[in-house]
C-alpha cells in the first residue's frame, strides 16, 4: 500500500487499516509546527458497541479512555488548547434514555478525573449552552473547571450542548444589546468584535479538526471558527482512537500547505 508520508515500520492495526508504530509517528511531529489549538468531533461510539453488541452506552462508556489518552498526548506535545465536542445541541433529541446516560457519564468523568487533569496541570474549560443542562452535569462542570483554573500546561474545552448556530446567535445577541444599549453602533461592528462574543472569545481558531468515524460533516460544529481549519477524517470508531491517530493526523496537518486564499509561492 502506498502511504504517501513515506512511513517505515508500519503494521497492520486493529482498525483494519496500515498504521505506523507510535513512535515512527511522534517523531514525525515537528514540535515547531505543531497547531496550537486541535477540534475534534468525538463520533462512533454507537457504532463501536454495536459491533461487540453491546448497548449504545457501552460505547460512550468505552469513549471515556480515548478522551483520556487524546488529552494526555495533546498536553504531551504541547497542543495549547484541545476542544471536545461531547453533546450537541441536537443530541437532546435521541432517546432519552441515552441522554440521561451520557449526562450521567459526564458527572462520574469529570467527579474522577479533576485529580488526574490536576496531576497534568490541565484546565477545563466548557463551551455551550451550559445553563441548560441537568444541574449535577452542570454542578459538576463548574467544580471540576473551579478545581483546575490555575492550571497551565494545556486547556481542555468540552463543548457541552454545544453548536455553532448557537455560538453565533448568542454572540449577535450580546451585540445588539450593546448597540441597544448604545455602547457600540452597528458600523463598529468587525470580525474582531464578533469572535470576541462568541464563547470561543479568548482562545484562537482551531487549527485541525479531527472527526472520527467516517462521518464527512461537521454537524454544527464551531461553523464560525473552523473557516480556515484543516479537516481531518478518520474512519476509526471514537472509543478506538489512541495517541497514534493524533499523531497521525498532527503528521497529515503538517504535511499540508495552508494558503489563507493565497497562491503557493507567496508562502514562505
Ligand atoms: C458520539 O458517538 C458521541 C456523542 C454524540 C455523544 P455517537 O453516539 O454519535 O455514535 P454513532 O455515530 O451513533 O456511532
Ligand atoms: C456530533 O456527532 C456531536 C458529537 C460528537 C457530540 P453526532 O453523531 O451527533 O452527529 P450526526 O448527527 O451524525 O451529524
Ligand atoms: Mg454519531
Amino acid at each position: 500500500m502506498k502511504w504517501g508520508l513515506g512511513l517505515i515500520g508500519t503494521h497492520q492495526g486493529a482498525n483494519g487499516f496500515i498504521e505506523a508504530t507510535i513512535m515512527d509517528l511522534k517523531e514525525r511531529i515537528d514540535s515547531k509546527k505543531l497547531p496550537r489549538h486541535i477540534a475534534m468531533i468525538m463520533d462512533g461510539n454507537g457504532r463501536w458497541a454495536k459491533q461487540h453488541n453491546k448497548p449504545r452506552v457501552f460505547g460512550h462508556r468505552n469513549g471515556v479512555k480515548a478522551v483520556r489518552e487524546v488529552t494526555e498526548a495533546a498536553a504531551e506535545l504541547g497542543i495549547e488548547y484541545l476542544t471536545l465536542y461531547a453533546f450537541s445541541t441536537e443530541n437532546w433529541s435521541r432517546p432519552k434514555r441515552e441522554v440521561d446516560a451520557l449526562m450521567r457519564l459526564l458527572v462520574d468523568t469529570l467527579n474522577k478525573e479533576v485529580a488526574t487533569l490536576n496531576k497534568n496541570k490541565i484546565k477545563l474549560r466548557a463551551i455551550g449552552n451550559l445553563e441548560l443542562l441537568p444541574t449535577k452535569t452542570h454542578r459538576a462542570l463548574l467544580e471540576g473547571m473551579d478545581a483546575t483554573k490555575d492550571n497551565d500546561r494545556m486547556t481542555l474545552i468540552l463543548a457541552l450542548n454545544y453548536s455553532g448556530k448557537w455560538d453565533i446567535k448568542q454572540a449577535t445577541q450580546q451585540l445588539i444589546q450593546k448597540a441597544i444599549s448604545g455602547e457600540i453602533t452597528s458600523d463598529e461592528i468587525n470580525e474582531e468584535m464578533v469572535a470576541n462574543h462568541l464563547s470561543t472569545a479568548s482562545l484562537p481558531d482551531p487549527e485541525l479538526m479531527i472527526r472520527t468515524s467516517g462521518e464527512h460533516r461537521l454537524s454544527n460544529y464551531l461553523l464560525w471558527q473552523l473557516a480556515y481549519a484543516e479537516l481531518y477524517f478518520t474512519p476509526v470508531f471514537w472509543p478506538d482512537f489512541r495517541k497514534n491517530h493524533l499523531y497521525q493526523a498532527i503528521v497529515d496537518f503538517q504535511s499540508r500547505e495552508r494558503r489563507f486564499g493565497k497562491i503557493s509561492e507567496q508562502i514562505a
